[in-house]
C-alpha cells in the first residue's frame, strides 16, 4: 500500500484548479441506467470510487467507455443484480438501487457495510421506495425492492441526523419513471442533489424544487440520453482552503461555486482569514489576527460534515479554545487520535470534539483511515514541524484526484513512496 511523505513548514502559494464532483459524479453516472440511449457525462474525476462504480454498472451490463474526465454510458440490456464483492468497496454503490427499481421495476443489491464514519443505515432510501409502491426484502445481506406498479407517493427523508443525500438521490430516480406525481419532504439541497436533478431533467424528466426540501416530480413513461457536465467539487475545493489557511502565503481556488462554499467561508473568515470571491475562484490568505471557533455540521446549506475533519486540523493551531460538532455523523473523529500522535490537544466526547489550538504540531507516523479524516493528517503534515508520513494512503486516493502533485504544484513537498 502506498504512502507519503509530507514535509512540513513550506509555504503554498498560486492557484489550483478544482476537479468534479465526486459526489455529484456517482449518482449522476448510476442515474444513465434510466434509459436505453447513451449518455455522455463529462468532468468526472479519475477517483478509485469513480472506477468501482464503472465497474458495478458495467457488472449490470452497460456498455462504459471513458476517456479521460468524459464518461459515455449505454445501458441497453441491463442485469438488476449488484452482489456484495461489488457493493462493498463502496458504500455510494446503494445508489443504483433508485434507478434499477424505476426502470426494471426490480432490483438486488447487496446491503452497504458500514464504515468508519459511523452507521450508514439505507432505512429511509428503502421508506421511500415503498412509499413509491414497491415491495423490500431485506434478506441473505441483500435488499431487493420490486414492484408490480410504481406509482407516485408522498415521501419524508428526515432522519434522526436530519435528511440523506443518496436517499434523496435514489428516490427521485425511481420517482421520474413512476406513474404519477411525487412528493419528497425533507429532501436533501445538497448543490450534488441540485445536479443531478438537472442531469434527469436534461434526459427528460420533469423534476421541481430541486436545491429546496420540497422536491416534485411528475413521473415520465421514459427518458432519453443527456451530454452533461458535473460541478466542480465543493469539498475539495473547501480542502483546498483550509490548506491555504493552514499553509499558504495567498492561495487561489479556481473553477468552483463560491455559492456552493458559503458555510466553509464565513467560518474562515470569522478565524481571521483574507477571502476574496470572483465568479468561479475564491483567494485565500493570512488575516491580521485568527480566533478559534464553534462549529456544528448540518445538512446543506448548513457547515458541512465533509469538511469537519480538515477544520479540525487548521483548529488545532488555532491558538484558543475551538468546539466542532458533527450531528449528521456523530462518529466521524477518527483523525482525533492521529492527530493527537502530531501533538494536538482535542478531547472527544462525540458527537463533540473541545480542541485546545496550540500553533504546534510535529510530524509523525500517521494512519489514514477515511476519505476525508485522510486529508486532515496530510493538511496537518503541511504546517507540521518534520516529516508526517500518512499510511493507507488509498483512503485520499477514493475522493482526490492526485491530491499531492496538486499540492506540490503549489509549492509543498510531498512524496508518494510506493509501498
Ligand atoms: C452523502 O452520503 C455523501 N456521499 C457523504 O460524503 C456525506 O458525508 C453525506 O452525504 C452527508 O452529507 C456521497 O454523496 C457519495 P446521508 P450519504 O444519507 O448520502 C443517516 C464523502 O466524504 N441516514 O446523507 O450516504 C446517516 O446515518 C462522503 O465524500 C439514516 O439514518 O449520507 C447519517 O447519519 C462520506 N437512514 C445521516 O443520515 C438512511 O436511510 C446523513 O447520511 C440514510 C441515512
Amino acid at each position: 500500500m502506498d504512502k507519503i511523505l509530507v514535509h512540513g513548514g513550506r509555504k503554498l502559494r498560486g492557484s489550483i484548479r478544482v476537479s468534479g464532483s465526486k459526489n455529484s459524479a456517482l449518482p449522476i453516472l448510476a442515474a444513465a441506467l434510466l434509459t436505453r440511449d447513451t449518455c455522455v457525462i463529462r468532468g468526472v474525476p479519475d477517483l478509485s470510487d469513480i472506477h468501482y462504480m464503472l465497474t458495478i454498472l458495467s457488472h449490470l451490463g452497460c456498455e462504459v467507455e471513458r476517456a479521460s474526465g468524459v464518461v459515455s454510458i449505454r445501458a441497453d440490456k441491463i442485469r438488476t443484480e449488484a452482489s456484495y464483492d461489488l457493493v462493498r468497496k463502496m458504500r455510494a454503490s446503494v445508489c443504483v438501487l433508485g434507478p434499477l427499481l424505476g426502470r426494471e421495476r426490480e432490483a438486488c443489491v447487496a446491503l452497504p457495510g458500514g464504515c468508519v464514519i459511523g452507521d450508514r443505515p439505507i432505512d429511509l432510501h428503502l421508506l421511500g421506495f415503498e412509499a413509491l409502491g414497491a415491495a423490500v426484502r431485506v434478506t441473505g445481506g441483500n435488499v431487493k425492492v420490486f414492484a408490480t406498479r410504481l406509482r407516485g407517493g408522498s415521501v419524508n427523508m428526515c432522519g434522526t441526523h436530519g435528511t440523506t443525500v443518496l436517499g434523496t438521490d435514489n428516490v427521485m430516480m425511481a420517482a421520474v419513471l413512476a406513474e404519477g406525481v411525487t412528493e419528497i419532504h425533507g429532501a436533501a439541497e445538497e448543490p450534488e442533489v441540485v445536479d443531478l436533478a438537472n442531469f434527469l431533467k436534461a434526459m427528460g424528466a420533469r423534476i421541481h424544487g430541486a436545491g429546496t426540501s420540497h422536491l416534485m416530480i411528475e413521473g415520465v413513461k421514459e427518458l432519453h440520453g443527456a451530454d452533461y457536465t458535473v460541478i466542480p467539487d465543493r469539498i475539495e475545493a473547501g480542502t483546498m482552503l483550509v490548506a491555504g489557511a493552514i499553509a499558504g502565503e495567498k492561495l487561489t481556488v479556481r473553477r468552483l461555486r463560491p455559492d456552493h462554499l458559503e458555510s466553509v467561508i464565513t467560518p474562515l473568515r470569522t478565524a481571521g482569514f483574507q477571502i476574496e470571491t470572483e465568479t468561479d475562484a475564491v483567494t485565500i490568505s493570512p488575516g491580521e489576527k485568527s480566533s478559534p471557533l464553534h462549529l456544528e455540521t448540518t445538512p446543506y446549506p448548513g457547515f458541512p460534515t465533509d469538511m469537519q475533519a480538515q477544520m479540525c486540523a487548521l483548529l488545532v493551531r488555532t491558538p484558543g479554545e475551538s468546539v466542532i460538532t458533527d450531528h449528521v455523523f456523530p462518529q466521524r473523529f477518527m483523525h482525533v487520535a492521529e492527530l493527537s500522535r502530531m501533538g494536538a490537544q482535542i478531547r472527544l466526547e462525540a458527537p463533540t470534539a473541545f480542541i485546545t489550538g496550540n500553533g504546534r504540531l510535529s510530524g509523525a507516523p500517521v494512519m489514514a483511515s477515511d476519505l476525508r479524516a485522510s486529508a486532515a493528517l496530510l493538511l496537518a503534515g503541511l504546517a507540521a514541524e518534520g516529516v508526517t508520513e500518512i499510511n493507507r494512503v488509498y483512503h485520499i486516493d477514493r475522493g482526490y484526484e492526485r491530491i499531492d502533485e496538486k499540492f506540490n504544484f503549489l509549492g509543498a513537498h510531498i512524496e508518494r513512496v510506493k509501498a
